[in-house]
């Protein structure tokens, strides 16, 4: 394939008529249709970090599986099994920018097949916009703050038992918050934040709260996401975690593994109830309410950064000028967006 500078999709936008580019992307939507002439071409679109681009391949496109050490030409692309399943392949693609009825138009004139696990899809798609370092950083200083069984669980758990190759890189969700790779540890660090302080406002103040409790219990409280999610192509639900839950997946994890580690009966309960009764109510999911300091000092903070996030981003998409957002049905409220007030 011949090499050209490797541009993100939002760099190709801003690219001149007849401008030629190579990008790595991920297909996310791709349909085989026919032109006038009776030829098939692919209507492809391709998601990078920064966003995704539609474009065209014709029949006169040159295809390669460069998924081996040396790229090797396909001749009949229709033949190949790589094109049985295009969604959630990474691609590098050749392409040039057109017009067609005064639009513009990106067509690929080269195709390659890359190697996934160089390559991997995950790469691809809009991401936490906090870097990734420091994210990983924050969640190993919350660790290490849980002194005792509880921090030696976790650091069985997400390092030893290899949760955290996952979890770092999972959706919170699908739509509602935090709904980009890395989302879910960005939510987990900010509600691990919260309960730590409010466990340490609560203790200063005589309430018994034990902190790698409240701590260790925020950063485990949506494990059960990693398996209710997956990325490429696209941001979606799993079998599992539409039919059985978070909130379920992840106390039936967190079982096993505190069974593996011989954690103690009596912290695994309360890591356990924590888990269970996050989300507040039965109407949102928690079989039972939170009972113990702990347990409601996760599920506050929880709620918290959820809404805080719905917040931010409505009030983000506002248009300069207005105060009140539309309706937020997953909050049930409108924004507010207060003007600047002087001596505030
Ligand atoms: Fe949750
Ligand atoms: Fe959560």
């Amino acid at each position: 394939m011949e090499e050209k500078k490797i541009l993100t999709t939002g760099e190709i936008r801003s690219l001149e008529r007849d401008g030629k580019f190579t990008l790595f992307a991920v297909v996310s939507r791709s349909s085989l249709r026919r032109d006038k002439n009776g030829k098939n071409y692919w209507d492809i679109a391709l998601m990078d970090r920064e966003g995704t681009l539609e474009g065209k391949i014709w029949s006169n496109a040159q295809w390669w599986d460069a998924r081996g050490e040396k790229p090797v030409t396909v001749a009949e692309p229709l033949e190949f099994e790589l094109f049985r399943d295009l969604e959630g392949k990474t691609l590098g693609l050749l392409g040039q920018v057109t017009e067609f009825r005064g639009q513009t138009q990106y067509n690929f004139n080269g195709v390659s097949f890359v190697n996934q696990k160089k390559y991997p899809p995950h790469e691809y798609v809009q991401r936490s916009p906090i870097p990734e370092a420091r994210l990983e950083e924050e969640f190993r200083e919350l660790l290490s703050e849980c002194a005792g069984p509880v921090g030696d669980f976790l650091s069985f758990a997400f390092f030893d038992k290899g949760l955290w190759e996952v979890f770092r890189s999972c959706p919170a969700a699908v739509s509602h918050h935090h709904a980009y790779v890395g989302g879910l540890l960005e939510h987990t660090i900010a509600v691990a934040r919260t309960a730590r302080s409010l466990a340490r406002t609560y203790s200063e103040t005589g309430m018994e709260v034990n902190l790698p409790l409240a701590i260790g219990g925020a950063l485990l409280h949506d494990i059960g996401k990693m398996e209710s999610y997956e990325i490429p192509p696209g941001l979606k639900m799993t079998v599992k975690g539409t039919v059985i839950d978070h909130i379920v997946l992840g106390y039936t994890t967190f079982s096993a593994l505190a069974g593996e580690f011989g954690l103690d009966e009596g912290i695994a309960l309360a890591i356990g109830h924590i888990l269970v009764s996050h989300h507040g109510c039965r109407e949102y999911g928690s079989p039972v309410l939170p009972a113990t300091p702990e347990a409601m000092i996760v599920s506050a903070a929880d709620e918290l950064d959820f809404r805080l996030f719905c917040w931010k981003n409505a009030t983000d998409q506002m248009e300069e000028g207005r105060e009140i957002s539309d309706y937020h049905p997953s909050t049930q409220r409108r924004f507010w967006k207060r003007e600047e007030t002087d001596g505030l």
